[in-house]
């Protein structure tokens, strides 16, 4: 029996099992039209954690997954800055012999030298927020997670990390705020670079897309605006209704802009190679970019320039901290997730990218229009290909994602469109997509309805290898 087909009725046994949760809203940029984010979860009566090395279980019994139970745990933790502990570790896969792991049979398979990064190959994993970080805490089974998708000289950009408390928007996101959430990290950093591979971590600040459940004393979240999100509806008609944002002060910026810093500086601390700043899909810093959002009068809104500003500060402020030779950006100047679009979007992401070269920022991770099915009902993804003006004006490592298979990965590569290519759904549902690829075997199919549920293993450490084996 092939690994397709004993996935199939995996699957189906999970949707069975998963029937009662209930999804809310697309939330991380659409992949597609009906790829949607949970807003409650139901009670679950216990969870079972996984440890990379030894398996053992643990019961916790009694917990609930209801988005607001976890809330006043997370409101005692103070946001704080990690003091240094050790020299950060450059992680260099040089010492790891891979070339014979990955064949150059195809372009995406070809080894990369991104800054002082030796990749193995351009198959990178794209962000991905599971909702599987249980009291804002990175688990062990995150660990097994992300270490069942490392191998030598892979590159793998972790999932979304709120930078703060007010950052959050979903349930159970990981966070980078406090010293236990370092040192929580750090486990799962570790865990991913015994297996040689490269880690980024993702710093984000969801801004207005938030309900006041995640917010601190239920306190309404910031923007750069004081215009709502219209309501979202699911693919099912659920409605998901964000609530009201408080406009930022002016003097207020500063410091969220140091959250970004100290988040980053802790994203060092617990071991990440890197970071890559969420400037993407209508969260905070979209918000200040994009005119449909921005609405600002102060130095902070009007012109490209100014309404870059907050996005310059970030950038320049965690480059100071971190270096620009550990940090990415991601950006989606075409997207118009959460009523969040600009009426002159090329000029808005060059802008960006004039910003990014003047710092020598390691990486542009950027996003098509228009994120394709790819490969689902046997259709081929039409990739846009609208990214090449800023493939041409950025001096750093160019990476695209949306709607990439194999075929466009490897065209992309072949004709210097890009030097990267991230992969979310077909890496959420293959732990050894490179492989695949190399094999050019088949691909287990992704299971939308547990994209953002909050077992640890259903629709998380259980997509099948291709030999059977994690
Ligand atoms: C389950 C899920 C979670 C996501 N979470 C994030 C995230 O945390 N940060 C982000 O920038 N994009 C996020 N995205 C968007 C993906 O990184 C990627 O842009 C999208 O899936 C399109 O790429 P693909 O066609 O290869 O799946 C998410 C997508 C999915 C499916």
């Amino acid at each position: 029996m092939s690994c397709r087909s004993t996935f199939a009725g995996r699957q189906t046994s999970a949707r069975n099992r998963q029937s009662k949760l209930s999804p809310a809203n697309q939330l991380f940029g659409r992949p597609d039209k009906s790829t949607r984010t949970p807003l409650l979860f139901l009670a679950k009566k216990e969870h079972y954690y996984y440890d990379t090395n030894s398996l053992y279980k643990e019961r916790i019994s009694g917990r609930t997954s209801s988005p607001s139970a976890p809330l006043s745990r997370h409101l005692a933790l103070k946001k704080q800055s990690i003091t240094k502990r050790q020299k950060p570790v450059v992680r260099s896969v040089e010492a790891v012999t891979y070339t014979h792991i990955m064949e150059a049979s195809t372009p995406l398979l070809t080894p990369y030298k991104m800054g002082q990064f030796d990749l193995a190959h351009r198959v990178v994993l794209a962000p991905m927020t599971r909702c599987r970080s249980h009291g804002n805490m990175p688990r062990p089974h995150n660990a097994v997670y992300y270490a069942q998708r490392a191998a030598p000289g892979a590159l793998l950009v972790a999932e979304a990390c709120a930078v703060s408390e007010t950052a959050r928007g979903y349930p159970d996101v990981p966070g980078l705020w406090s010293a236990e959430q370092v040192e929580a990290w750090r486990h799962v950093v570790d865990a991913v670079h015994s297996k040689g591979a490269v880690f980024f971590c993702q710093l984000w600040h969801t801004g207005r897309v938030s309900p006041t459940e995640f917010q601190p004393n239920g306190q309404a979240p910031i923007s750069s605006t004081d215009k709502q999100v219209t309501p979202q509806v699911s693919h099912d008609g659920h409605v998901l209704e964000f609530a009201p944002p408080r406009r930022l002060k002016t003097e207020e910026i500063p410091n969220i802009v140091d959250d970004f810093r100290i988040a980053a500086r802790n994203a060092i601390e617990a071991g990440f190679d890197g970071v890559e700043i969420h400037g993407a899909n209508g969260y905070l810093i979209d918000q200040f970019m994009k005119d449909s959002v921005n609405d600002r009068t102060d130095a902070y809104g009007g012109s490209i320039e100014s309404r870059c500003r907050f996005a310059a500060e970030v950038i320049t402020a965690v480059a100071n901290e971190i270096g620009a030779h550990r940090l990415g950006l991601r950006l989606s100047p075409f997207a118009d997730y959460m009523d969040c679009y600009d009426s002159d979007p090329e000029t808005l992401a060059l802008h960006v990218v004039g910003l990014m070269n003047d710092l020598g920022v390691l990486y542009c991770h950027m996003i098509e229009p228009r994120m394709c099915v790819a490969g689902e009902d046997g259709s081929k993804p039409v990739i846009p290909h609208r990214l090449l003006p800023f493939r041409k004006a950025f001096k750093g490592t160019f990476m695209v994602n949306g709607g990439y298979d194999r075929e466009e990965g490897d065209k992309a590569v072949a004709d210097g469109y890009a030097d990267l290519v991230a992969y979310g759904r077909l890496f959420l549902a293959n732990p050894d997509l490179p492989e695949r690829f190399r094999r050019k075997a088949g691909l287990n199919k992704y299971d939308r309805s547990t994209f953002y549920t909050s077992d640890p293993v259903l629709g998380y450490t259980d997509y099948p290898f291709l030999d059977n084996q994690n």
